[in-house]
């Protein structure tokens, strides 16, 4: 019986359908199969190398390079807090250390409850929201101790679940444009805009030279 949902198999087979190399779409399945556990099973890294046509063990060394991607079990809401230059110089360090002191456990590690993950992360590019951190791949800034108390109860009663989805979540919209997978092939999914019609010679407009014209194109 397989352990992904028939969901993200059909899914897994269409993003395999948008690439010439079936093992080029192994990464965005991951990411689909995060979705569903929060972290890379052995079990969905098994079927995802069926899927892609890799062993397991291409599966696990491409996931476990990836920052994005868990090979192990973490919280619900995982905590990238940066400590990289700019938040650093605003207190990063001061912060991480506040969060392991409320969380009880230190950078890198899992709160028994299986609620929160806190790790250091590098620059997240919100640099002038220093000190900054997400969870969950959301982002939260300039925060001070309290803020960051304050954060992890609302994260605890539920109050940001409309802005932070469980961890694995990449995404609650499917993307509606570009490419589609049907009956197995690539198709376009919206027939592209028609080309802007170009002024010719004799239609330009007044003032308008030859030299602009060709500019455009
Ligand atoms: S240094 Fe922290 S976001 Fe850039």
């Amino acid at each position: 019986m397989s352990h992904l949902s028939e969901d993200i198999v059909s899914r897994a087979h269409d993003l395999v359908a948008l690439y010439p190399e079936p093992r080029s779409a192994l990464i965005p399945i991951c990411h689909l199969a995060q979705g569903q556990d929060g972290w890379l099973r052995p079990e969905a890294i098994e079927e995802i190398a069926d899927i892609v046509g890799v062993t397991p063990a291409e599966v696990l060394g491409t996931a476990s390079f990836y920052d994005l991607l868990h090979t192990e079990p973490v919280g619900k809401y995982v905590i990238s807090l940066c400590t990289n230059v700019a938040c650093m110089l605003s207190g990063a360090y001061e912060l991480l250390e506040h969060g392991e002191k409320t969380l009880n456990i230190r950078a890198g590690s899992t709160t028994p409850d299986g609620m929160f993950t806190l790790e250091e992360a590098e620059c997240i590019a919100d640099c002038d929201h220093a000190p900054c951190l997400q969870v969950n791949g959301r982002y939260f800034g300039k925060l001070s101790n309290g803020d960051f108390d304050v954060l992890l109860e609302d994260l605890r009663n539920g109050n940001l679940d409309d802005v932070v989805p469980p961890h694995g979540t990449l995404c609650r919209i499917r993307r509606t444009v570009g490419l589609e997978a049907e009956n197995g092939k690539a198709t376009q999914a919206r027939p592209t805009e028609e080309p802007t019609p170009q002024p010719q010679p004799d239609t330009l407009a007044p003032g308008q030279t030859q030299r602009r014209r060709r500019g455009r194109k």
